[in-house]
């Protein structure tokens, strides 16, 4: 099978072998180890005052940033471009006000678009999609956040499908808090959300009166980790240890910057031969995604079915808007050259 879906991405066999191992528990010195291992890992990718893994997918990490740092009379701005920036504007609206703005499929946010609304807006929050995953659209946070951050909010940054592809640097980017998902960049398997939070963030997060959760009080996971670096709760272990291999893997690489680039450059190289086939990107020029790419095909339904049916190929089709007449071909964590170029040539093929 070859596996291009946006998440769970392809893992690969060293990751998979490296959670074959004997169970220990989490309250055991190994975990300790292993723990603080990736706790230091996650900070040097990415300086952060705090980090923290969430066992719990994506959704269960941006959700913890809110409720933690949130109050209920507040208010938050969410930029959305597609279903991922909907559902962050409702998971939001269950602990806050919101105000959700919104653009046209394929369309992405830069500070041109995005000022006005935050100069007009009283929110002490401000929240965005990094990469909107539905539409494979690059939103352009480094600007847009640092405006927000300028503007005295807290900045909260759903990167679920962008870490660690796609640039970014708390602060020179104004971010206080930002998640991704192991199974998407990482190339883990699916189970823990990795959250980083920055130190306005975490000052933020120090001043709440109440948290209303008990599973994802952040405050509860510090005080555990400084104590013994654990988890208050049981943790996926067999997850943390895949996700060790993973950043030794990206390592192996060359690290966090080669990431970025290698993602830019496969990204080009999708489109560029999508284009050679004259199928039409839908992400516009400018913002398309480095981790997937999504084009349009009046036929998505078929040719998905055909790559499964004939070739055990699985991509997906595009959200919303594209549901039914756009594709997605995910190039994320440890994609391999070799499979996506054998889609790339079955798509004459199959688009009938
Ligand atoms: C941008 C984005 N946010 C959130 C999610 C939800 O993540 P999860 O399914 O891990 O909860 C996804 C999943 O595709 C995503 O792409």
């Amino acid at each position: 099978m070859i596996l291009l879906s946006p998440g769970p991405v392809v893992v690969d066999e060293e990751i998979l072998l490296a959670q074959a191992k004997e169970m220990i528990t989490h309250r055991s010195e190994e975990f300790s180890q292993l723990y603080g291992h990736l706790i230091e890992r996650m900070k040097s990718y990415l300086p952060a005052e705090q980090a923290f893994i969430f066992t719990g997918s994506g959704t269960l990490g941006i959700e913890a940033l809110i409720l933690n740092s949130v109050k209920k009379e507040e208010k938050m701005l969410v930029l959305s471009n597609g279903e991922f920036g909907n559902r962050l504007a409702e998971t939001a609206s269950v602990y806050t006000n919101v105000q959700v703005e919104k653009l046209p499929a394929g369309k992405g946010w830069n500070l041109e678009r995005a000022k006005e609304h935050i100069d007009n807006s009283d929110a002490q929050f401000f929240a965005i999609v990094h990469n909107e995953t539905g539409y494979a659209v690059r939103n352009h946070i480094k600007e847009i956040c640092s405006y927000a951050k300028s503007k005295g909010k807290y900045v909260l940054v759903d990167a679920v499908s962008a870490w660690p592809g796609t640039p970014i640097n708390l602060d020179g980017y104004g971010v206080d808090f930002y998640v991704t998902g192991s199974q998407k960049g990482p190339g883990a398997p699916p189970g823990v959300a990795l959250l980083w939070i920055s130190k306005a963030g975490w000052e933020r997060i120090e001043s709440m009166e109440s948290i209303p959760s008990i599973y994802c009080n952040l405050k509860k996971h510090k005080a555990r980790y400084d104590k013994s670096k654990q988890t208050p709760n049981t943790p996926a272990v067999t997850i943390f240890y895949a996700l060790k291999k993973s950043f030794e893997l990206m390592d192996a690489r060359g690290g966090i910057e080669q990431e970025v680039i290698r993602q830019k450059e496969i990204s080009e190289y999708v489109r560029k031969r999508l284009k050679e086939m004259n199928f039409e990107l839908i992400a516009e020029e400018g913002f398309e995604s480095y981790t997937l790419t999504a084009f349009r095909a009046d036929n998505a339904g078929e040719i998905k079915k055909k790559l499964w049916e004939k070739y055990k190929i699985k991509i997906v089709g595009c959200k919303g808007e594209f549901k039914e007449n756009g594709l997605r071909i995910a190039h994320m964590g440890n994609f391999r050259k070799s499979e996506i170029n054998i889609v790339l040539d079955l798509l004459p093929l199959v688009r009938g």
